[in-house]
């Protein structure tokens, strides 16, 4: 049997992830009222999350994808990230919204947060669906990012489902299960 073959545990329902994102939709529209937002996905993951989120927001706002691969694994701390598929947008004088779907050591959105504001944007926050936790009882990304809004706490677990993948699968799943 494969790692990813194993039986899937509910850790939160879609029911669940749908009040936490009503409540961080909440939370950026009272933020940016008055103001346009460029939000920009992460893919693959972010897209079951951003899709969701994207029409609980009640400010004007503009969407954008990036595609990215982290070559850190989580013993080298390099934050060398590579751009698979760049947005095309001009993120000048823009308020950037980055929405990612799960933040854990933090490699990936430090880098990117800096390459955006390094292009020129206004503003640039992090919004994650979930934020993983360490035995500490602090975020794992501690000291290196953190989450302006984020939905759901991970405890030190792998989970799939509602875009986030084990080697490509559960993507679909309405749900987020711990393997
Ligand atoms: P970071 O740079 O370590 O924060 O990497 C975050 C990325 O790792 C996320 O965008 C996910 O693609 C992936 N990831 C981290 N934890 C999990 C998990 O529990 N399940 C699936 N993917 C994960
Ligand atoms: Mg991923």
């Amino acid at each position: 049997m494969n790692d990813c073959d194993k039986k899937i545990e509910t850790l939160y329902s879609a029911e669940e992830i749908a009040e936490a994102n009503k409540r961080i939709a909440k939370e950026i529209s009272d933020d940016y009222s008055g103001d346009e937002l460029l939000i920009v996905g992460i893919l693959k993951g972010a897209f079951v999350f951003m899709a969701d989120l994207c029409r609980l927001i009640d400010v004007p706002c503009c969407m954008d994808f990036i595609c990215v691969s982290s070559y850190g694994s989580k013993t080298v701390s390099s934050g060398s990230l590579d751009i698979r598929l760049d947005m095309n947008t001009d993120v000048r004088g823009r308020n950037v919204l980055i929405v990612e779907d799960i933040l854990d050591t933090g490699l990936t959105l430090s880098t990117l947060k800096e390459i955006i504001i390094g292009r020129g944007a206004k503003s640039v926050k992090i919004c994650a669906m979930a934020v993983k936790y360490g035995d500490d009882g602090k975020p794992v990304s501690d000291g290196v990012v953190s989450a302006d809004y984020y939905g759901l706490r991970i405890d030190n677990q792998f989970v799939v489902g509602y875009g986030l993948d084990c080697a490509e699968k559960y993507r679909n799943l309405p749900y987020l299960g711990i393997l």
